[in-house]
């Protein structure tokens, strides 16, 4: 299907020129003194979501040109040829349809088999939970990229709807001081590995697999078929490894998008079957909401558009990805592949250089932590970098073992968290003057510095853009709809820049050159290498 590119729209030069007249020099104090009414005017419910967009370097204006883009576009034909099952994947010829993962029973496309596999999934999750009879108290996801972010960014995320009995280990370096540690707290008969590939070729996952084999057997293991299980697409190549209980998925479901396949076994192992059906239920509820809810209020639409707006328009380079919840920790890692390896492309769908930049690098932290780490930089760094927070307003602590005084210190802690993610959304955008610092008291500043040079150190340029989605609780509901509007968002920018968010050919040649290199470090072979590569060998050897 042929859209337009997004420099070869109306709507392209209608925001270059908007953003030479306003945006630019666009100011958000100025913008929030002239309209009393932005904070409504730029939030947004979505479900499970609230977003204050009010705090990013845009106003009605922009939101109206960028309306218009994505209309000329056509983001919303090519989500509905998404949603359709489509071969928008036109480079491996594959159709993209983790939206119909989480679709209910008899509602989205490949029905019967998606729910064939779910249904299998929760027999054998509720056989493994009853762990007095199975026996298993250790659950070793082995996998990588796609086939380990996912997962163990929501484990973590809904441990307080975790099964007590149960530990989750994530194993995914070809480094063995990945799996080394994990092997060493676990017993055979306690432990349940799941070598979670789609491919089942993947050189990292395959050798952790084997060592897996090799250390439970070594170890007295003896039923490989109730200890080890696969999640793959490639149910032959799991035969031929030995595996018995094999959850299958689909081509058509990206690496990156397939924690709502079997791939998420080890979250439904850990959170149950229902609580596994409310985390897709959450992101179905998102996908209505991109597929149905006008332009105007559509979040990951908005997002999308905001996103490139930034990294087109401002030039801005990176974005960064603040989670006030400890147990998001691994969001930002997440985030990171599902953008970069999306939209981390140089040429459009007919293979034309682009003339635009496109992904822009996300990274981040947990606050309140970023704040002692890399937080400075954003506030008085030479680089602006939208951030995008994501406050949790209720706990979610398993509250059982938890005793009066403890929980109601938890819960000012939890106060603390949010009044520090507020505080640092304000102080990136009302900033600091010179004046207003050279006016403070600063008690543990130098005496011996005169009070000018002083204060410019102290001062904070403001005016630095970002984004706040608020949760009510961190739930396997909300966080299901929290990830389907950063996977619509994803595609939104994908698609206003005409690339193919959907393979991940940067991935071969550094594979390619792997395989080449690996019998040369046995060997010492340097023929045909460049003379950093055979140095660096040579010295590897020595
Ligand atoms: O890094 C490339 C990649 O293909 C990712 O897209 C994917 O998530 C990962 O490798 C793992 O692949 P597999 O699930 O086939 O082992």
């Amino acid at each position: 299907m042929k859209t337009p590119r997004c420099d070869e729209t109306e709507a392209w030069g209608a925001l270059a020129g908007h953003f030479e007249a306003h945006g630019r020099d666009f100011d958000l104090r100025d913008a929030f003194a002239r309209d009393a009414g932005r904070f409504d005017a730029l939030s947004i419910e979505a479900p499970e979501v609230f977003a204050d967009l009010s705090k990013n370097r845009i106003d009605t204006a922009t939101i109206r040109f960028l309306l218009d883009l994505a209309r000329e576009c056509g983001v919303e034909t090519r989500r509905d040829a998404m949603l359709r099952g489509d071969a928008i994947n036109t480079t491996e010829g594959r159709a993209v349809l983790h939206t119909a993962l989480r679709a209910p029973r008899g509602k989205g496309p490949f029905s019967a088999d998606v729910h064939g596999v779910l249904d299998a999934m929760y027999a054998y999750v509720e056989t493994v939970r009853d762990t007095a009879t199975s026996g298993i108290r250790h659950i070793v996801n082995i996998g990588i990229g796609g086939s380990d972010l996912g997962p163990q960014m929501v484990v973590p995320a809904l441990d307080a709807f975790a099964h007590p009995g149960l530990t989750l280990h994530f194993v995914s370096n070809v480094d063995g001081h990945d799996i080394a540690p994990v092997l060493r707290k676990l017993k055979p008969a306690e432990t349940l590995f799941i070598i979670a590939s789609k491919t089942f070729t993947t050189q990292e996952t395959m050798a952790n697999a084997h060592a897996a084999k090799a250390w439970f057997e070594a170890n007295g293991g003896t039923d490989i078929a109730n200890h080890f299980c696969a999640t793959t697409t490639n149910t032959e190549a799991a035969a031929t490894f030995g595996i018995k209980t094999t959850f299958g998925f689909w081509d058509w479901v990206g690496g990156r998008y397939s924690l709502w396949s079997s791939i998420g076994l080890p979250i439904a192992l850990a959170i149950g079957a229902d609580n596994f059906r409310a985390l897709l239920a959450g992101a179905h509820a998102m996908d209505q909401h991109f597929a149905h809810a006008p332009a105007a209020k559509n979040l990951p639409l908005l997002l999308g558009l905001i996103d490139v707006w930034y990294r087109n328009f401002h030039r801005f380079t990176s974005r960064c990805v603040a989670p006030y919840h400890q147990g998001l920790k691994r969001l930002p890692a997440y985030l990171q592949q599902l953008e970069m390896e999306s939209n981390g492309k140089q040429v459009d769908l007919d293979g034309n250089a682009v003339p635009f930049a496109t992904s822009p690098v996300v990274w981040g932290e947990p606050g309140t932590n970023g704040q002692h780490a890399y937080f400075q930089m954003l506030h008085q760094g030479t680089d602006v970098i939208p951030v995008e927070f994501i406050l949790v307003k209720n706990v979610t602590h398993d509250m059982s073992d938890l005793h009066g005084p403890l929980l109601a210190q938890l819960e000012r802690q939890h106060t603390i968290l949010l009044a520090n993610g507020l505080a640092q959304s304000q102080a990136l955008m009302q900033g600091k003057t010179t004046a207003q610092a050279g006016a403070e008291k600063a008690p543990t500043a130098s005496q011996q510095l005169d009070p000018l040079t002083l204060a410019k150190h102290r001062t904070f340029p403001g005016n630095r853009p970002s984004t706040t989605l608020m949760l009510d609780r961190l739930t396997p509901r909300s966080l299901g709809a929290l990830i389907a509007c950063c996977e619509h968002r994803v595609f939104t920018s994908g698609a206003l820049w005409g690339i193919n968010s959907f393979d991940q050919w940067g991935v071969e040649l550094g594979k390619a050159l792997a395989t080449n290199l690996l019998p040369r470090l046995s060997s010492g072979d340097a023929s045909g290498l460049d003379a950093s590569t055979a140095g660096l060998l040579a010295r590897l050897r020595a």
